[in-house]
């Protein structure tokens, strides 16, 4: 998601100072970058795509001491220079960065359009400049132009605006975090030299500890000075108490979480929505390769390997299409089957792992193409493929993945429908349940599930039971169980019970049975009824409630997407699993975030 940093204050290097600050916020992900800057001659832009790491400081020589900063995932528009941020107004004397999405863009912009406005770039953000213009019309005041503007926005969103014959900065906050930071003066004279404004406290924490949070609804001007909070709407001041934070850089990455893990768990409130973001005719023409190849074969390891693994029931079920799955390290007696015809598509969060580098290159030495779905942009396996897929789940620290695999279904679940000439179902049906995931992602919900890890945290074994696409995520739920709290979890297709496992249940064996609105429901209920006659406790992740289960963890009915929403509540439980034992959920035992040996 995107990040924003903006100054005001005593200090002359403004630009290079939001340039290196908002290289704090990298982890965040984004695909382009940019700043401005006020001078007596008005307001600098300099903004490109790639990575601000490689932008230094001191290329920023003006003397100022307003500057804002942004670093873009793109939404609305491409991946351009003219769609990063800022943007400006018609006369260029407004700048803007913004964070989230403007619902209502489309009819501002026709609005803005009529009234002679001209837009540069694809973006929902431009029409932000174009509308504080617009409202500066009738009252000459930035900051009341500023909020009235934000009155008619709708969706998500986190602003910084200046303006270039204004001396202040002011910011406004409706649903992506904004906080300030407070540069204190070393004299009574002056108790303040300076603010800092930014989505993240990364971004200042290296200049002060001193914070006041900004919530929604509310806006903030400042001259550098002194500053003022108030309610967007009435215009009411909101008084804000300065809070001293102790944490390290790292612990201010992680935020509010105690873990890597819970925060990017909690990250699928947004990234899923990031992996459907693709280039559409992109999409359309790796479609056309899998339906073309003779021959697709499918491979990842651990977590990523289960997702090829449901990207084979995807494939079957929506576009009747068959691919072959396997772990990338069995990969290599199936070179039998491989033609300059074969397409081989592999998955990898880390875009390092040795195993599924190695079935490349036994593909590739049989002429086949490469299709590579990845998180790390830049990777070997991402630079080494034919095709590469980014899922935009941002960076994923924490050992055991998660929204890495949300990612990757998604991803999968789109080029099937692609397949099936359906892509814009496929688009529909992943958003609305992107929606959902961050509406099931509350406070309430994620303590339910805590308590539920603590009802069975001395359990010496766990087993996990699905059917089709939820067969994958039972092995899953199984790796996430395992690696962060080492409790023996082992998952089972539901059908397989009777043929040994069921052996294995006794008195009081927590069983998760994961479950969706659909044609094998009834089948997964009948081997949860088995596991239920031999003494098991039932915890049920379904969209509908059943008397056969103990607990119940509602899902969303997500319909084709189900197995991407019933993995989520497993993460949360494997994760509060790990914690309650007393285990570090980011750095497990034994593990390593990218095994780059064989
Ligand atoms: C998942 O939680 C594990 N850390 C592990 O199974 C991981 O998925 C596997 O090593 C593959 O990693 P990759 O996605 O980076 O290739």
């Amino acid at each position: 998601m995107c990040g924003i940093f903006g100054y005001i204050g005593r200090r002359s290097d403004a630009a290079g100072l939001v340039v290196e600050g908002l290289k704090n916020l990298e982890y965040r992900g984004y695909d382009s970058w940019g700043t401005a800057w006020k001078t007596e001659k008005g307001i600098s832009v300099r903004k490109d795509i790639g990575k601000i790491s490689s932008v230094k400081s001191a290329d920023f020589t003006d003397e100022t001491s307003i500057a804002i900063a942004h670093t873009r995932w793109a939404t609305h528009g491409g991946v351009t220079k003219q769609n990063a941020h800022p943007h400006l107004s018609c006369d260029e004397n407004i700048a803007v960065v913004h964070n989230g999405i403007v619902e209502n863009y489309d009819a501002l912009r026709n609005e803005l359009k009529a009234k002679g406005h001209r837009f540069l770039s694809q973006t929902d953000t431009e029409i932000i400049p174009h509308l504080i213009e617009e409202e500066m019309k009738s009252t000459k005041d930035f900051a009341a132009a500023v909020r009235s503007a934000c009155q008619r926005l709708k969706g998500r969103f986190g602003i910084l605006a200046m303006h270039a014959a204004s001396q202040t900065l002011v910011a406004a906050r409706a649903g992506s975090p904004l906080i300030v930071g407070v540069q204190k003066g070393k004299t009574k004279t002056s108790p303040v030299e300076g603010y800092y404004i930014a989505s993240d406290i990364p971004a200042f924490l290296e200049h002060t500890r001193t914070v006041q949070y900004l919530d929604d609804g509310e806006m903030v001007v400042t001259d550098g000075k002194s500053i003022l909070f108030s309610d967007i709407v009435s215009g009411r001041e909101r008084p804000k108490r300065e809070v001293e934070i102790s944490w390290s850089m790292e612990q201010a990455v992680k935020g509010q979480y105690e873990h890597f893990m819970l925060k990017e768990i909690m990250d699928q409130k947004e990234s899923v929505a990031r992996a459907v973001n693709q280039d559409e005719e992109q999409i359309k023409t790796l479609a056309k390769a899998i339906r073309e190849a003779q021959g697709t074969f499918i491979v990842g390891c651990g977590t990523a390997g289960k997702a090829c693994m449901a990207a084979e029931y995807f494939f079957s079920v929506i576009a009747q299409h068959h691919v072959n799955f396997a772990p990338a390290s069995e990969f290599k007696l199936h070179h039998h089957f491989l033609k300059p015809e074969s397409l081989l598509i592999v998955v990898s969060q880390s875009g390092e792992t040795a195993d599924v580098l190695e079935a490349m290159h036994i593909a590739k030495s049989k002429g086949a193409k490469v299709l590579a779905v990845v998180n790390v942009e830049g990777s070997t396996i991402s630079r080494e493929a034919d095709y590469t897929l980014r899922i935009n789940a941002g960076p994923e620290r924490a050992v055991a993945s998660t929204k890495a695999l949300t990612g990757q279904l998604a991803v999968f679940l789109l080029i099937a429908y692609a397949l099936a000439g359906k892509l814009q179902d496929g688009k529909t049906l992943l958003l609305e349940t992107a929606a959902e995931i961050n509406d099931m992602l509350n406070p309430r919900y994620v303590e339910r599930i805590r308590s539920l890890a603590e009802n069975i945290k001395t359990a010496r074994d766990v087993f996990i039971i699905g059917k089709s696409w939820n067969y994958p995520m039972a092995l899953e739920s199984a790796i996430k169980i395992q690696e962060v709290s080492y409790v023996h979890a082992e998952g089972f297709a539901g059908g397989e019970l009777k043929h040994g496992p069921i052996a294995l249940i006794e008195e009081g064996t927590p069983c998760i049975a994961l479950v969706g609105k659909d044609e094998v429901m009834d089948d997964i209920i009948s081997n949860t009824i088995e596991l239920k006659a031999r003494g098991a406790q039932i915890i049920g992740i379904s969209p509908v409630k059943h008397d056969v289960f103990d607990e119940w963890i509602k899902v969303p009915n997500a319909g084709n997407a189900q197995a991407l929403v019933n993995i989520i509540p497993v993460q949360v439980l494997a994760y509060f699993l790990a914690v309650t034992r007393g285990k570090n959920p980011d750095m497990p035992r034994n593990l390593a975030k990218s095994v780059t040996v064989k």
